[in-house]
């Protein structure tokens, strides 16, 4: 579904990226781990359009995205879930609800500003549909600024759910979250691995990264070190040097 090929981004005298090859196969759910400036954040933004990288080739679905804009890239099918979640503080959880999927149906901000959007074609109730899938439905009415942290990055997903991508891309889903929200977190992304949404998900918490990943890619230093299935990776010893200082993932 999406291939990464020779991906390198440099920030002043920072190789952030070198040379990311990255292969993500239609229907599963491909973890991206690695410790603390690896470059994984890097590489999302650079397969969503919000970095430019210097040299290499995205291809989703047999299209190239280099070039494309961030909004082009999103109506291609790709979603991404930001690392601190980006959301319109002073409107309420609905209402951030809609700019997502207006942005769907209308691309590049064109706003039908002279047409309702109350309720057209559903929109709305897409929206209140997505809110009820992540436990946020009774507060829609709440100003986003009021969530508490894991709340935001709930909020955050559903407003990439409700523009039913082809691709999910999840910076951290899971960061800021009690123990029993991660786990709700964790069902409602298997939930919708089960439903064959193809997902990409950076993660800390190996917790989470063991429980929902397919396949798991491990960056450092801006390179990927090893990929594999979640036994391979848990049992390869350059992993467990570069990435744990020896402790057993
Ligand atoms: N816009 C930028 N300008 C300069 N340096 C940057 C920029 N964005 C990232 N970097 C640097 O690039 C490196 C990779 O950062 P990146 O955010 O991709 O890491 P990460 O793997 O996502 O780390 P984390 O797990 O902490 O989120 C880091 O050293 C970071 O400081
Ligand atoms: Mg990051």
């Amino acid at each position: 579904m999406l291939q990464v090929t020779g991906i390198s981004k440099r920030f002043a005298g920072l190789q952030a990226l070198d040379g990311v090859n990255l292969s993500i196969d239609d229907g599963g759910m491909h973890a991206i781990i690695g410790p603390n400036g690896a470059g994984k954040s890097t590489l999302l933004n650079c397969l969503v359009g919000r970095l430019a990288p210097d040299s290499g080739s995205v291809s989703f679905g047999g299209r190239s995205l280099i070039g494309l804009r961030p909004h082009e890239i999103n109506q291609a099918g790709v979603a991404r879930m930001f690392q601190t979640p980006e959301l319109f503080d002073e409107l309420s959880l609905l209402e951030n609800m809609l700019i997502p999927t207006l942005a769907r149906r209308d691309g590049a901000f064109a706003f039908k500003a002279w047409s309702r959007v109350d309720n057209q074609d559903g929109l709305r109730e897409r929206a209140e549909h997505q809110l009820e899938a992540v436990g946020l439905i009774d507060r829609r009415s709440h100003r986003a600024s009021s969530l508490s942290r894991g709340d935001k990055r709930r909020l955050g997903l559903a407003m990439c759910l409700v523009q039913d991508p082809r691709l999910l891309l999840l910076d951290e889903p899971t960061a800021g979250m009690s123990r029993a929200d991660t786990n709700g977190t964790i069902d409602l992304l298997l939930r919708i691995a089960h439903a064959g949404l193809t997902q990409v998900i950076i993660e800390h918490d190996m917790q989470v990264v063991f429980s929902v990943a397919s396949r798991i890619s491990v960056m450092a230093n801006g390179r990927v070190l090893a990929e594999g299935d979640p036994a391979s990776i848990r049992a390869d010893e350059r992993v467990q040097q570069a990435y744990l200082g020896g402790a057993r993932l």
